[in-house]
This record gives C-alpha cells, sequence and structure tokens, in this order.
C-alpha cells in the first residue's frame, strides 16, 4: 500500500517546504513532489503541517497492577489522538519492572493492546545492578533519587555511584532530595493546604539532587537525562551538558505555577511541585536556548475521585498526553516558538536522547509515525472528550488554536476527524544504544 501525502507544509529536519511525502508499508518512502512513484492513495493535506510523530519519553500507563487509573488500550488512544506517535512508560507499576522478565511481560501487554508504539524503562533499586547491567529492549534505566508515587527509591551513595560506574544503558532520574524534603515535612508539620506541596518539595530539593546526579553522571561519564526540570536553578546547572546531560520540561512546569493551587487546588498536585511563575519563564528560556532538549509529558493519572481527596492524602500527578501536543501548538499561534522548535523538543530530541531507531524526523527510510496539524483550529479541553481512563484534565475549559488532526503509526492511520480509526497494534521501539545519545548525534 502507497499513500501519497501532498500539498502539507512539511516539517523537515532542515525547515519547513511544501512537498510531497509518500509512505509505503511502514515507512517514508518518498519525499519528492515530481515523484513518479504510483500510489493506492492520494491524501490532499492543504493548509495543514506534517510533522514526525511525537515521542513522548516520560509517561506512567499504570499497567499492570493501577489499571483503575489508565491502562494501555485508553492511553495508547489518547496518544494517538494527541499526536503521540511513541511512548517510553516509567517503572512503577505493580510489580515495579525491576528485571528484564517485568519489562518483557509490559512489552508483552504493549503488543497485546497499544494502538501506538512503546517502550518500557527498568526501574533501578539498591540491589538489582546485576539485572540492570544485562537489561536490553529498554531505552534506559529509571533511578528515583526521591520518592514519588510508589515505593521505588535509591538514595544511598554507594548504591548510586555503583550504578553510574557498572551501567552502560542511558541513565535517568527523579530528583527530589529525600532529605530535604524531610526536613521540610517536619518542619511545617501537620498540613492540609496543597500550597505546603511546593514548600516541602522546594527549590533546594530539585536543585540538590539533579546536583547530585549531576556530578555521579559526569565522574562517571555516564550519559544522563533530567526528567522534569522545575526551576531556574536546575536550568543554570544544565548549561554546563558537558557533552553527556541532557534536560526536559513538562507542560506543567511551562504553564502552571504555584498561583494556580488556589484555582486548581489538589489536580495540580505534581513532584516535581509546581514552583513560580519565574520559573516557568526560566524553563521555557532554556527550551529556546537550547539549556533543554526535550518536552514530555510525565503523563501521570489518578482519578478524579483520589486527586480530590484533602491535602495530604491526594495523590501526585496529573494526565497531558491527549494534550501536550496542542498545548504546544499554541505557543506557536501565539508566536512564543516555531512548529520547528515544537518538532524538536517533542519528536527529534527523545529519539536522539534515547537512540530510537529510525524515528523523530520525516527522511526517507524513517518509519511513517506520522501527524498532520491544523495550526488554526480552535478547540476546547473538556473532561468529557478525554480518552484517558481517568478522563479528566487539569486544563478542562482550556481552548487552544493548533491541534493534531490526523495520526499514522508506522504507516497505520490510527486517528482521523476527532475518531479514533486503528485496526492494528503499534510496534515496539527499537534503540542503538552505540550511537551515543543526543550530543553524539548531529543536530
Ligand atoms: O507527580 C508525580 N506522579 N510525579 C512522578 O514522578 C510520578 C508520578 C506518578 O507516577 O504518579
Amino acid at each position: 500500500m502507497r499513500t501519497r501525502i501532498k500539498n502539507a507544509k512539511v516539517v523537515l529536519p532542515d525547515g519547513v517546504a511544501e512537498i510531497d511525502v509518500v509512505v509505503e508499508g511502514t515507512k517514508i518512502a518518498d519525499i519528492d513532489s515530481a515523484s513518479q512513484l504510483a500510489v493506492d492513495e492520494t491524501i490532499d493535506a492543504r493548509g495543514l503541517h506534517l510533522i514526525p510523530g511525537v515521542i513522548d519519553d516520560q509517561v506512567h500507563f499504570r499497567e499492570p497492577g493501577l489499571t483503575h487509573k489508565e491502562d494501555l488500550a485508553h492511553a495508547s488512544r489518547a496518544c494517538a489522538k494527541g499526536g503521540v506517535t511513541t511512548f517510553l512508560e516509567m517503572p512503577n507499576t505493580v510489580p515495579n519492572a525491576i528485571t528484564q522478565q517485568l519489562v518483557e511481560d509490559k512489552l508483552r501487554l504493549a503488543a497485546a493492546s497499544s494502538i501506538v508504539n512503546y517502550g518500557f524503562y527498568i526501574g533501578a533499586t539498591p540491589d538489582n545492578l546485576d539485572e540492570l547491567k544485562r537489561a536490553t529492549r529498554t531505552p534506559g534505566i529509571k533511578i528515583f533519587i526521591g520518592s514519588s508515587t510508589g515505593d521505588l527509591l535509591v538514595d544511598d551513595q554507594n548504591a548510586l555511584e555503583r550504578i553510574f560506574a557498572e551501567t552502560t544503558l542511558p541513565l535517568t532520574a527523579h530528583c527530589e532530595d529525600e532529605a530535604t524534603v524531610r526536613a521540610n515535612r517536619d518542619r511545617i508539620g501537620e498540613t492540609s493546604d496543597v500550597a505546603d506541596h511546593s514548600r516541602i518539595r522546594d527549590h533546594e530539593a530539585a536543585i540538590i539532587a539533579t546536583k547530585r546526579a549531576m556530578d555521579l553522571a559526569v565522574r562517571h561519564k555516564h550519559r544522563f537525562h533530567v526528567l522534569h526540570v522545575s526551576t531556574a536553578g536546575e536550568c543554570e546547572l544544565l548549561a554546563n551538558h558537558h557533552r553527556l546531560l541532557t534536560g526536559e520540561a513538562c507542560p506543567h512546569h511551562l504553564f502552571f505555577s504555584i498561583d494556580d493551587y488556589e484555582r486548581l487546588g489538589t489536580l495540580i498536585q505534581m513532584n516535581p511541585s509546581l514552583k513560580t511563575r519565574d520559573d516557568n519563564a526560566a524553563v521555557w528560556q532554556a527550551l529556546l536556548d537550547g539549556r533543554l532538549q526535550v518536552i514530555a509529558t510525565d503523563h501521570a493519572p489518578h482519578t478524579l475521585d483520589e486527586k480530590r481527596k484533602p491535602y495530604p492524602q491526594s495523590p501526585s500527578g496529573l494526565p497531558a498526553v491527549e494534550n501536550s501536543l496542542a498545548l504546544l501548538l499554541n505557543e506557536v499561534h501565539q508566536g512564543r516558538c516555531t512548529i520547528e522548535q515544537v518538532v524538536h523538543w517533542m519528536c527529534d530530541a527523545p529519539a536522539r536522547v534515547w537512540d530510537i531507531v529510525n524515528k523523530g524526523r520525516i527522511a526517507v527510510g524513517y518509519d511513517a509515525d506520522l501527524v498532520l496539524v491544523d495550526l488554526e483550529k480552535q478547540q476546547t479541553i473538556r473532561n468529557e472528550d478525554q480518552l484517558t481512563k481517568c478522563g479528566w484534565s487539569p486544563w478542562d475549559g482550556v481552548e487552544l488554536v493548533g491541534w493534531p488532526v490526523r495520526t499514522w503509526v508506522m504507516g497505520h492511520e490510527v486517528f482521523c476527524d476527532g475518531q479514533i480509526v486503528a485496526s492494528q497494534r503499534g510496534h515496539e521501539a527499537l534503540y542503538d544504544h552505540a550511537r551515543g545519545g543526543y550530543w553524539a548525534t548531529e543536530a
């Protein structure tokens, strides 16, 4: 089956061009308006932009074990609608994905029910070094240097030194310093004010843990990706990347601040916590000037009933995978960034950080993970329209301009005109870790 996508403004690695893209089977076969390839179907995409599918490298899809909150079938449909064609999922499921066997169990679950492409991190514990050393079929190793949802935590310095020294897979971490969080919690005492969440998990907690991880990475020359950067201080640290370090921003740390607790309460309780508007601006600036390379969601769904419990019984985490691309396209509309920058942060950079083979770009021979976006489309996020199992969004009621309208995963259409149309499953993401990550690959 060959399909020609005509007349779209195509976001290519070297700029935007109005050019035909021919998809054959699972691959991009040709990029050329004069292409003579005979096709079975032609799609006129005039007025739309064609971009590579988004790769969200930080999601929590809760399967197995927590499927009352989310599952792979619902979450992958939310991905397709949101223009996310590949997700990399975190290990704090139940059981925690801390062995090769458990990672492969998740790969099997996804093969059965995910309509987009998938990958699963292996989680570090204080004593699973042997598993981490021989792990395969995974983007990398996730360390919770500071606990969050679930019980994964590696705080002991010796254990961390050994992980950085003895493993070879890319490393990433949740960085909030346990001791600082504990001391803040003790000082603040009993509280039901969710704003205290940002005083307990404060700037210091994030900066100390990020500094600690960066120090380990640099001493052991081990590449390291800082997840969900929330402070101006971490952005400053990441200016010095040593060609080893990369960093990531999440929509909630760009678009929500402590000023929003009054309106949204525990719905926006997150780890790392929300910080100030100045931090929002600093994280945005760090994306623009290249100190942060990636935007991912940290999609962390809980049910509305769980989220509406009084603080601190309320769990941390919010869903975002369904709306993250639109949230950034809305910034394009507002003139704060370009569509090429969005494609860099959400498609190309994550593919390079995790050495994902044949993804993140529109190029001949690359996988046909493609999204048509309408930069003029106005649409309001509504809880009742969400495809996630948790069925709510902290952006409920927000109107955005710029939306994905059609999504293909490996050449197979999965979303069109507001409807999920998938009849096949996504594929396992493949990694070529010998490439050496973001700084070792050309821009
Ligand atoms: O707020 C959060 N919730 N942050 C995380 O890092 C984990 C997540 C979850 O799994 O609920």
